[in-house]
């Protein structure tokens, strides 16, 4: 049994889950006033999460249990840049990205604000440059396109911030290549003129094999019609690796760097976040910077059951520990937030995936759960079904946007009366004497009466927040992404991991290597399955 499931605070939990008959339209007609109570507010944020199936004594008791895995201590290691990434002896302090000049923020005993900021002022040129066409490409030629290749952390967070403000977007267009697929790169090169088009390659190691290959794929393209000494005007880097960055031929002077303690999936902060700046102008980054930055500065000051990330991630441990959920749902009601679950996937499940503690023992009880989701009202006609009359129960996080940038109200009504319908539905559900009842109503009877309720019958019950964002603006979506970046941390310090490492990624890259070589005819180890794999693929 490890520490933590033979803790006070978890067996607590472990009697309580057992003892309560969570019945959240009961709750509410208990205590009319729990739709007010359980509702907070963070960095222009608001999460009602009422609909949880949770009572006062249930946030009691996962406070506890946050006090007794030290959460608040944990906090203060993450913010003054203590090497909380034990297996990797780093800091992950991203945060220090997003904070002022005047701010003090210390790695290994020195104040990294100054490196900070002179990097964010050379992104901010360099962008402001190339938007206003000053940054010319070969024979003088105004840059119109961008392109990013990177991928993972590289890419996740770049390119989900550039499409969820393209509606204020004002620069060049911006293009991402991250999977290692010709086709991928063969779309984006299709429109593309390479007199016109800036590449940044965008790799925190520069080492990563599937970025490492699109990149000298796009420098071939580039010099099928350019020549190499014009490579500085459109090739940019993005790394923590000055030598390899030189070693590929772009020059220091066009390498935009950051540190070995901004961990990839927390890096679009950092110069990684280039494109962004590009995209939205300097001053666009700078709001997206502060927005988190807010959000920071509610995580590290809310008490602990007010603090968003805090609640949030409690309620996650929740819902995984106690109640016995496997998954996580995320619902934007937003088709600009499209990307949001696959940047969430990253940052939750590289981060918390786990199964070794960060002593190294074996864990007793289930980590991340897998967190999935797409756009509302998309998904209710995709897997929806399954949310609702399901075997299992998957806790959905609804975010509705209060403000559109559009001009279709009516339309923007129906998002939010849809979003609030579902979350309405998952808890109300619906039994077989009200179907029976409408059904009857509508002049069915007997037998065929009978057999047409079952499938009509909702359990409820089913647990789930919504979250409300103002608007889908650069300083909101800075709060909301901050916002899900520490309740990852909070997970991982209930859970006692490492959030910030990732050795799971590595095992599968050195065998592709072994696997390329017998690919090429080389005499390389491979399982049996891959060899007959392979033969196969050779004959085809
Ligand atoms: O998937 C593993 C990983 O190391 C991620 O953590 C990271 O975001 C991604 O690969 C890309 O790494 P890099 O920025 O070094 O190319």
């Amino acid at each position: 049994m490890s520490a933590l499931t033979d803790s006070a605070a978890w067996r607590k939990l472990q009697s309580h889950a057992k003892q309560l008959a969570p019945d959240i339209p009961g709750l509410f007609a208990a205590d009319p006033d729990r739709a007010r109570q359980m509702a907070i507010d963070g960095a222009g944020l608001h999460l009602n999460f009422s609909r949880q199936r949770v009572t006062g004594k249930t946030l009691e008791l996962l406070l506890a249990l946050a006090r007794q895995q030290a959460l608040e201590a944990w906090r203060t290691k993450l913010f003054t840049g203590e090497p909380v990434n034990n297996t990797e002896q780093r800091a992950a302090l991203h945060m220090a990205l997003r904070a002022p000049r005047s701010a003090r923020m210390d790695v290994a005993g020195r104040n990294v604000m100054p490196d900070v900021h002179a990097v964010l002022r050379r992104v901010c040129a360099f962008a402001e440059q190339v938007r206003s066409g000053r940054w010319k490409g070969s024979r003088g030629r105004r840059i119109t396109d961008v392109v990013n290749i990177g991928i993972g952390g590289s890419d996740l967070g770049p390119r989900l911030v550039c499409e969820a403000l393209d509606h204020r977007a004002t620069g060049p267009r911006m293009h991402f290549v991250s999977n290692v697929d010709g086709s991928e790169l063969d779309r984006v090169l299709k429109p593309l003129d390479p007199r016109r088009t800036l590449w940044i390659i965008t790799s925190k190691t520069f080492t990563t094999q599937e970025t490492m290959a699109n990149a000298r794929a796009a420098r071939r393209w580039f010099l099928k019609t350019c020549t190499a000494t014009e490579i500085p005007l459109h090739f940019v880097a993005v790394s923590t690796n000055r030598p390899a960055v030189e070693k590929f031929g772009i020059s220091p002077d066009n390498m935009f760097e950051f540190w070995d303690w901004v961990g990839g999936r927390y890096s679009l902060w950092s110069a990684v976040g280039l494109s962004i700046a590009i995209r939205l102008g300097g001053a666009g980054f700078r709001r997206l910077l502060a927005g988190a930055h807010a959000m920071d500065r509610h995580f590290q000051s809310a008490p602990l059951e007010r603090n968003l990330p805090v609640l949030m991630g409690l309620l996650g441990v929740w819902n995984s520990n106690f109640l016995g959920a496997t998954s996580h749902v995320l619902a934007p009601y937003d088709q600009r937030l499209q990307r949001l679950p696959a940047w969430l996937q990253q940052l939750e499940m590289e981060s918390n995936g786990k199964s070794v503690d960060r002593q190294g023992g074996a864990v007793d009880y289930p980590t991340t759960p897998v967190l999935w989701g797409d756009v509302g009202t998309n998904a209710q006609h995709a897997f929806f079904q399954m949310l609702h009359q399901g075997t299992q129960i998957h806790p959905v996080d609804f975010i509705l946007t209060v403000q559109p940038d559009h001009r279709f109200a009516e339309l923007h009504r129906l998002l939010l009366a849809n979003g609030l319908a579902q979350g309405a539905a998952l808890m109300a559900g619906q039994d077989a004497g009200q179907v029976r009842a409408e059904l009857a109503a509508r002049g069915l009877q007997g037998s065929a009466l009978e057999a047409a309720i079952p499938p009509r019958v909702f359990a409820g019950n089913r647990p789930s927040s919504t979250l409300l964002l103002p608007r889908v603006d650069a300083w909101h979506l800075g709060a909301l992404l901050a916002l899900f970046e520490h309740r990852t941390f909070v997970q991982g310090v209930i859970w006692n991991l490492n959030p910030f490492d990732q050795w799971g990624v590595e095992l599968g890259k050195q065998l592709a290597g072994g696997i390329l070589a017998a690919m090429g005819g080389a005499d390389a180890d491979v399982d049996l399955a891959t060899r007959a794999l392979l033969k196969k693929l050779r004959r085809r």
